[in-house]
């Protein structure tokens, strides 16, 4: 499978990019900074590095033209020092990238791409901890949790016939999954 994992140097990112090349799929990380990668991944045969910011549409749309799957990573993460990202404007452009490419015929006769979109525990509506409405979990006190609430709102209302997913992990340390991954579509 052709798989594009955008903000791959990050804690996710990196993760899900180790673990695809090791499933042996065919990545195409999209990054800022590609000498955030470990220096031996950049020679991996399995690996195209693709340099370009994931609110640059033309950028978006070309990395996008050959993929079947997208994991979008590029969100600021719910490690210190915890601050906002631009997730909210990186997620409609990853949208408004799909829908451009999927609606080239040339495109037509491929299964549509399948999005992941990397959100948090937070989202889900686990028994003891509240709900999605009135969540319990950590509060709002890392700031970023307001863009994950307002980007599924967008893909929902939104995202039209595009084929997501919310992955929602518990705290990650060192690539390692401490919480089990739960998904919201
Ligand atoms: N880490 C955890 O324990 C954890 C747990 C649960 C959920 N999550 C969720 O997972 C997501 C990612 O978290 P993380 O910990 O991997 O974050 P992170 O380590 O801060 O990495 C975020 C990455 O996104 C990239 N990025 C941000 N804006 C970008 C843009 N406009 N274009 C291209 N790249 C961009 C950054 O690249 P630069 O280096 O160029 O800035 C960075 O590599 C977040 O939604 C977070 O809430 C994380």
């Amino acid at each position: 499978m052709r798989v594009l994992v955008i903000g791959a140097a990050g804690h996710v990112g990196s993760a899900a990019l180790a673990a695809c090349l090791s499933k042996n799929h065919i990545v195409t990380a999209l990054l800022r900074n590609p000498s955030k990668l470990p220096p031996k991944l950049l020679s991996h045969p399995r690996l195209h590095i693709h340099q370009g910011d994931a609110t640059d549409h033309a950028s978006l749309v070309s990395a996008i033209r050959d993929t079947d799957t997208i994991i979008q990573a590029a969100v600021y993460g719910s490690t210190s020092p915890h601050g906002t990202s631009d997730s909210e404007k990186v997620v409609r452009c990853i949208i408004g990238a799909i829908q451009e490419v999927q609606a080239n015929p040339r495109r037509s006769k491929e299964r549509p791409i399948r999005l992941w979109v990397m959100s948090g525990q937070v989202m889900m509506d686990i028994p003891g901890y509240g709900t999605l409405k009135e969540p319990m979990i950590e509060g709002d006190v890392f700031p970023i949790h307001p863009e994950h609430y307002n980007n599924y709102e967008f893909l929902q209302e939104e995202a039209g016939d595009v084929d997501w997913s919310l992955l929602c992990p518990g705290r990650l340390d060192q690539g390692e999954v401490r919480v089990l991954l739960y998904v919201i579509h």
